[in-house]
């Protein structure tokens, strides 16, 4: 009997033993050496069921998976790279990956995601280095999930986030607020129109930013602002539509300071006005430089007050007029009667002085008093 027992052990053991080893899903190709699984280009609707648990990296690309939940990767405690990368998904679900305790590294990039639940990415280690979401959103109103998202999955860990290519118009305030150990962000080739106040906080670890392809016709003072609040990030700026304005001067001037940390400062170049268009912005700054230097501002009010004064003084001055000439008869009047009264007076006055001249009279006076 114990002998039986024994042989139903071995053989169990032996049945189950390859079994686990050698079993690998349908579509996928499984290697135990390189503790590597791929399921690429299967037509899959759905992560596959019974992916090995040695399994370390897991490429499942290229598939037409539309959601994944938390019973999509359950048992996979080892895997450190996860690439989901072109396969339609739309959703993901809080805690999708919470179980994979291992992961450091997850690709979500050429997806459409429009539906990102608030702790979505959640991994229960906080082990999560690299998060790729390049060209991963369906459109631009994702941009508002992903936020939320970011702020509730416990991604302080998250050192790489790649956003490039998803024609993000605007970021919000602060999205990136709760990513504090972030080193490199990528955001190129968007529609960035404009950096606003605490678009960048919370990133004051950042080494790199990258805003080249995007819709930035200059930085304005709150965009150098945050900008100025990332003081170790190398930044890439080319190949956006800069205006070379007036409005360019802030940025201009800051750009030749920030030579150093601006990777592509020597070629950023104007695109409008056309006939600026390809040179170079640090040259354009020296020709618009002038256009509202410090001081101009004061001295542009000054001379609207004394245009003012001077509209406001012509104008009583007309009312003043207009006055006279409503009186003018009255005033004739006026100024006939005083000529007489002036002729009186001066005729009276002028009499009495003929008297008082008068030798004649003068001399009959002093014989008076002698
Ligand atoms: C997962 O990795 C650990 C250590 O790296 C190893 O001991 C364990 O056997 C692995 N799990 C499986 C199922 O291979
Ligand atoms: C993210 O994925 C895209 C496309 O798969 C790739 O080109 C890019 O290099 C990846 N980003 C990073 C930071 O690895
Ligand atoms: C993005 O797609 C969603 C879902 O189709 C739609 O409701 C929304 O209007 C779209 N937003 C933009 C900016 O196109
Ligand atoms: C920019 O993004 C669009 C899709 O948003 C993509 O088709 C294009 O290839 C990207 N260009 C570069 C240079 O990455
Ligand atoms: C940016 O926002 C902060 C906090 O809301 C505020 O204190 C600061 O004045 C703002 N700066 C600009 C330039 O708007
Ligand atoms: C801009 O200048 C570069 C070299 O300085 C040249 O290769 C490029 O063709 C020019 N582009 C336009 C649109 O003139
Ligand atoms: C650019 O910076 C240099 C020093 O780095 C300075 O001498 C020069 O005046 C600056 N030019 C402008 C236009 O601000």
């Amino acid at each position: 009997m114990p002998e039986f027992g024994v042989r139903v052990l071995v053989l169990a053991l032996l049945c189950v033993q390859p079994a686990r080893s050698s079993s690998c899903p349908p579509g996928c190709e499984c290697s135990e050496a390189a503790q590597t699984v791929k399921c690429v280009s299967k037509e899959l609707r759905s992560v596959p069921a019974g992916i090995p648990a040695y399994t370390r990296n897991l490429f499942i690309t290229g598939n037409r998976i539309s959601r994944i939940g938390p019973e999509s990767f359950r048992g996979l405690d080892n895997v450190t790279t996860l690439s989901l990368s072109n396969n339609r998904i739309s959703e993901v679900e809080s805690h999708t990956f919470s179980s994979l305790r291992s992961l450091r590294s997850l690709d979500l990039s050429s997806n459409q995601l429009a539906l990102i639940h608030p702790e979505a990415f959640t991994v229960q280690s906080r082990m999560l280095k690299e998060l790729n979401l390049s060209r991963a959103l369906y459109n631009h109103s994702a941009v508002t999930d992903l936020a939320t998202s970011f702020r509730w999955s416990g991604l302080e860990g998250l050192h790489g986030l790649d956003l490039s290519s998803n024609g993000l118009v605007y970021l919000p305030p602060q999205i990136f607020f709760h990513l504090g150990n972030l080193r490199r962000l990528q955001l190129a080739n968007n529609s960035i129109v404009s950096i606003y106040n605490e678009t960048f906080s919370g990133l004051g670890q950042l080494e790199e930013l990258d805003l080249s392809l995007n819709a930035l016709k200059t930085f304005r003072e709150e965009g150098l602002m945050e900008l100025e609040h990332l003081p170790g990030a190398k930044l890439h700026l080319r190949q956006n539509p800069y205006t070379c304005t007036c409005g360019i001067e802030p940025f201009a001037i800051w750009l030749n300071a920030s030579r150093e940390r601006v990777v592509d400062a020597e070629r950023l170049v104007c695109v409008y006005p056309v006939e600026l268009s390809n040179t170079s912005l640090l040259i354009a700054g020296e020709m618009v430089l002038g256009c509202h230097r410090a001081g101009d501002g004061d001295n542009l009010a000054l001379q609207t007050s004394y245009v003012f004064l001077g509209i406001v003084l012509g104008f009583v001055g007309l009312m003043f007029l207009f006055v006279l000439y409503l009186n003018r008869k009255g005033i004739k009047k006026r100024i006939y009667d005083m000529r007489d009264a002036c002729r009186e007076v001066w005729e009276g006055y002028h009499y009495r002085y003929e008297i008082d001249s008068d030798p004649r009279l003068s001399q009959v006076s002093t014989s008076a008093d002698v």
